[in-house]
């Protein structure tokens, strides 16, 4: 039986060809060899149009890091718990506390009336997740930014190459994450980036160009200082030469992933999906069903893989399990994500829309 992944990187002898020639190079780390790290940087940043670009390893160091200059110890981080666990992880890591807010339950993005709900004097930034690739409210979001003098932080693991008013995300927000995790629309071995739109974005690359590499600055010849903690965050070569291919091919595998969505769209005879909108990156497709497990199983059965994205993060034992939020807590019972990656052929996607009106 043919066998439907939920997640399928899109890659070709281009891609394996890069990472011949940083093999042979021999210099496997960032910042030596054939400099890989720094053009896909540059190419990202020209590509979402920000003020730079900051590689790092994956999205989860992508969020870590840029919260870390925040200085948000002690202070209120507002979230959706409809999420990836590392949104929430990356306020921890930093000292700060999460604040889980609710989705809207037709985008699922963070609902920015919520938000406005939770501010307190003790509230520093806001973190809003673009889910599945569908751009939450920027213009609200800024707004809230600017009247409750907040930073705003996007999680744009889902986004890559998804666009707001006309503008790519990773434009938009003081600091913008990326995930270039293999099943994410820009797939990598692993990897991520923050995108920086703020005004200080210079002296924020030399603060971020020490903290991913373990706190090193002030560099002559083999002495250096520490002046604050690091991490080891930085991204390797084979990394970001995959990346530079995949950043060539990532708008035309978005439309393919745009004209599946279409599909389902108008084929899927269910009232609760993710809504058709153009400047979606349809990292995944959504739907939302009452019999979910009955279902899986029943997609599985016939060589369909789902998933689950996500349980809701206040629901873990380390997070808040008393937050109070009805809405996020009914999709996280009833959310299941289906394949929008650009391998489906047209018979796969025959029967995965045939599939979801049967066992619906
Ligand atoms: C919404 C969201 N945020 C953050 C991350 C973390 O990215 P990574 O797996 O590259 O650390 C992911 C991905 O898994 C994600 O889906």
């Amino acid at each position: 039986m043919n066998q439907i992944k939920l997640f399928d990187p899109v890659v070709s002898g281009e891609e394996e060809s890069s990472i011949k020639k940083i093999f042979k190079n021999g210099f496997w780390a960032s910042g030596a060899g054939i400099g890989r790290v720094n053009d896909f940087e540059k190419k990202f940043r020209a590509y979402v149009n920000s003020k730079d670009c900051i590689a790092v390893n994956s999205g989860t160091a992508a969020l870590h890091l840029a919260l870390s200059v925040l200085d948000i110890k002690n202070k209120e981080v507002i979230l959706p718990s409809l999420s990836f666990v590392s949104t929430a992880h990356a306020v921890v890591y930093n000292g700060g506390k999460p604040i889980f807010a609710e989705v809207d339950p037709q985008t699922l993005c963070i609902d920015p009336s919520d938000i406005k709900k939770k501010i307190t004097k003790n509230t520093k930034a806001i973190l809003p997740v673009h889910f599945a690739g569908m751009p939450a409210n920027l213009s609200q979001l800024k707004h809230i930014k600017e009247e409750f003098d907040l930073a705003l932080i996007e999680d744009a693991a889902h986004a890559c190459g998804a666009k707001y008013a006309g503008k790519k995300i990773g434009s938009h927000g003081d600091m913008v994450c990326f995930s270039f995790h293999p099943v994410k629309n820009l797939a990598m071995p692993s990897g991520g980036l923050i995108s920086v739109n703020r005004s200080d974005h210079r002296n924020l690359r030399k603060i971020f160009s020490s903290k991913r590499w373990c706190g090193i600055t002030d560099r002559k010849d083999v002495s250096y200082d520490i002046k604050d903690l690091g991490w080891n965050f930085y991204m390797n070569e084979f990394s970001a030469a995959i990346g530079l291919i995949q950043l060539k091919k990532l708008d035309r595998l978005n439309s393919k992933r745009k004209k599946i969505a279409k599909r389902f769209h108008n084929e899927i005879h269910l009232e609760q999906k993710i809504p058709y909108d153009k400047n979606c990156s349809y990292h995944f497709y959504w739907i939302l069903l009452k019999n979910r497990d009955r279902f899986r199983k029943k997609m599985k059965s016939v060589g369909i893989e789902t998933g689950i994205h996500y349980q809701p993060i206040h629901k873990f034992s380390m997070y808040d399990k008393h937050s109070n939020l009805p809405i996020t807590e009914k999709i996280g019972n009833s959310i299941v994500a289906l394949p929008t990656h650009p391998n489906l052929s047209d018979s796969d996607l025959d029967l995965i829309i045939d599939s979801v009106n049967k066992f619906s």
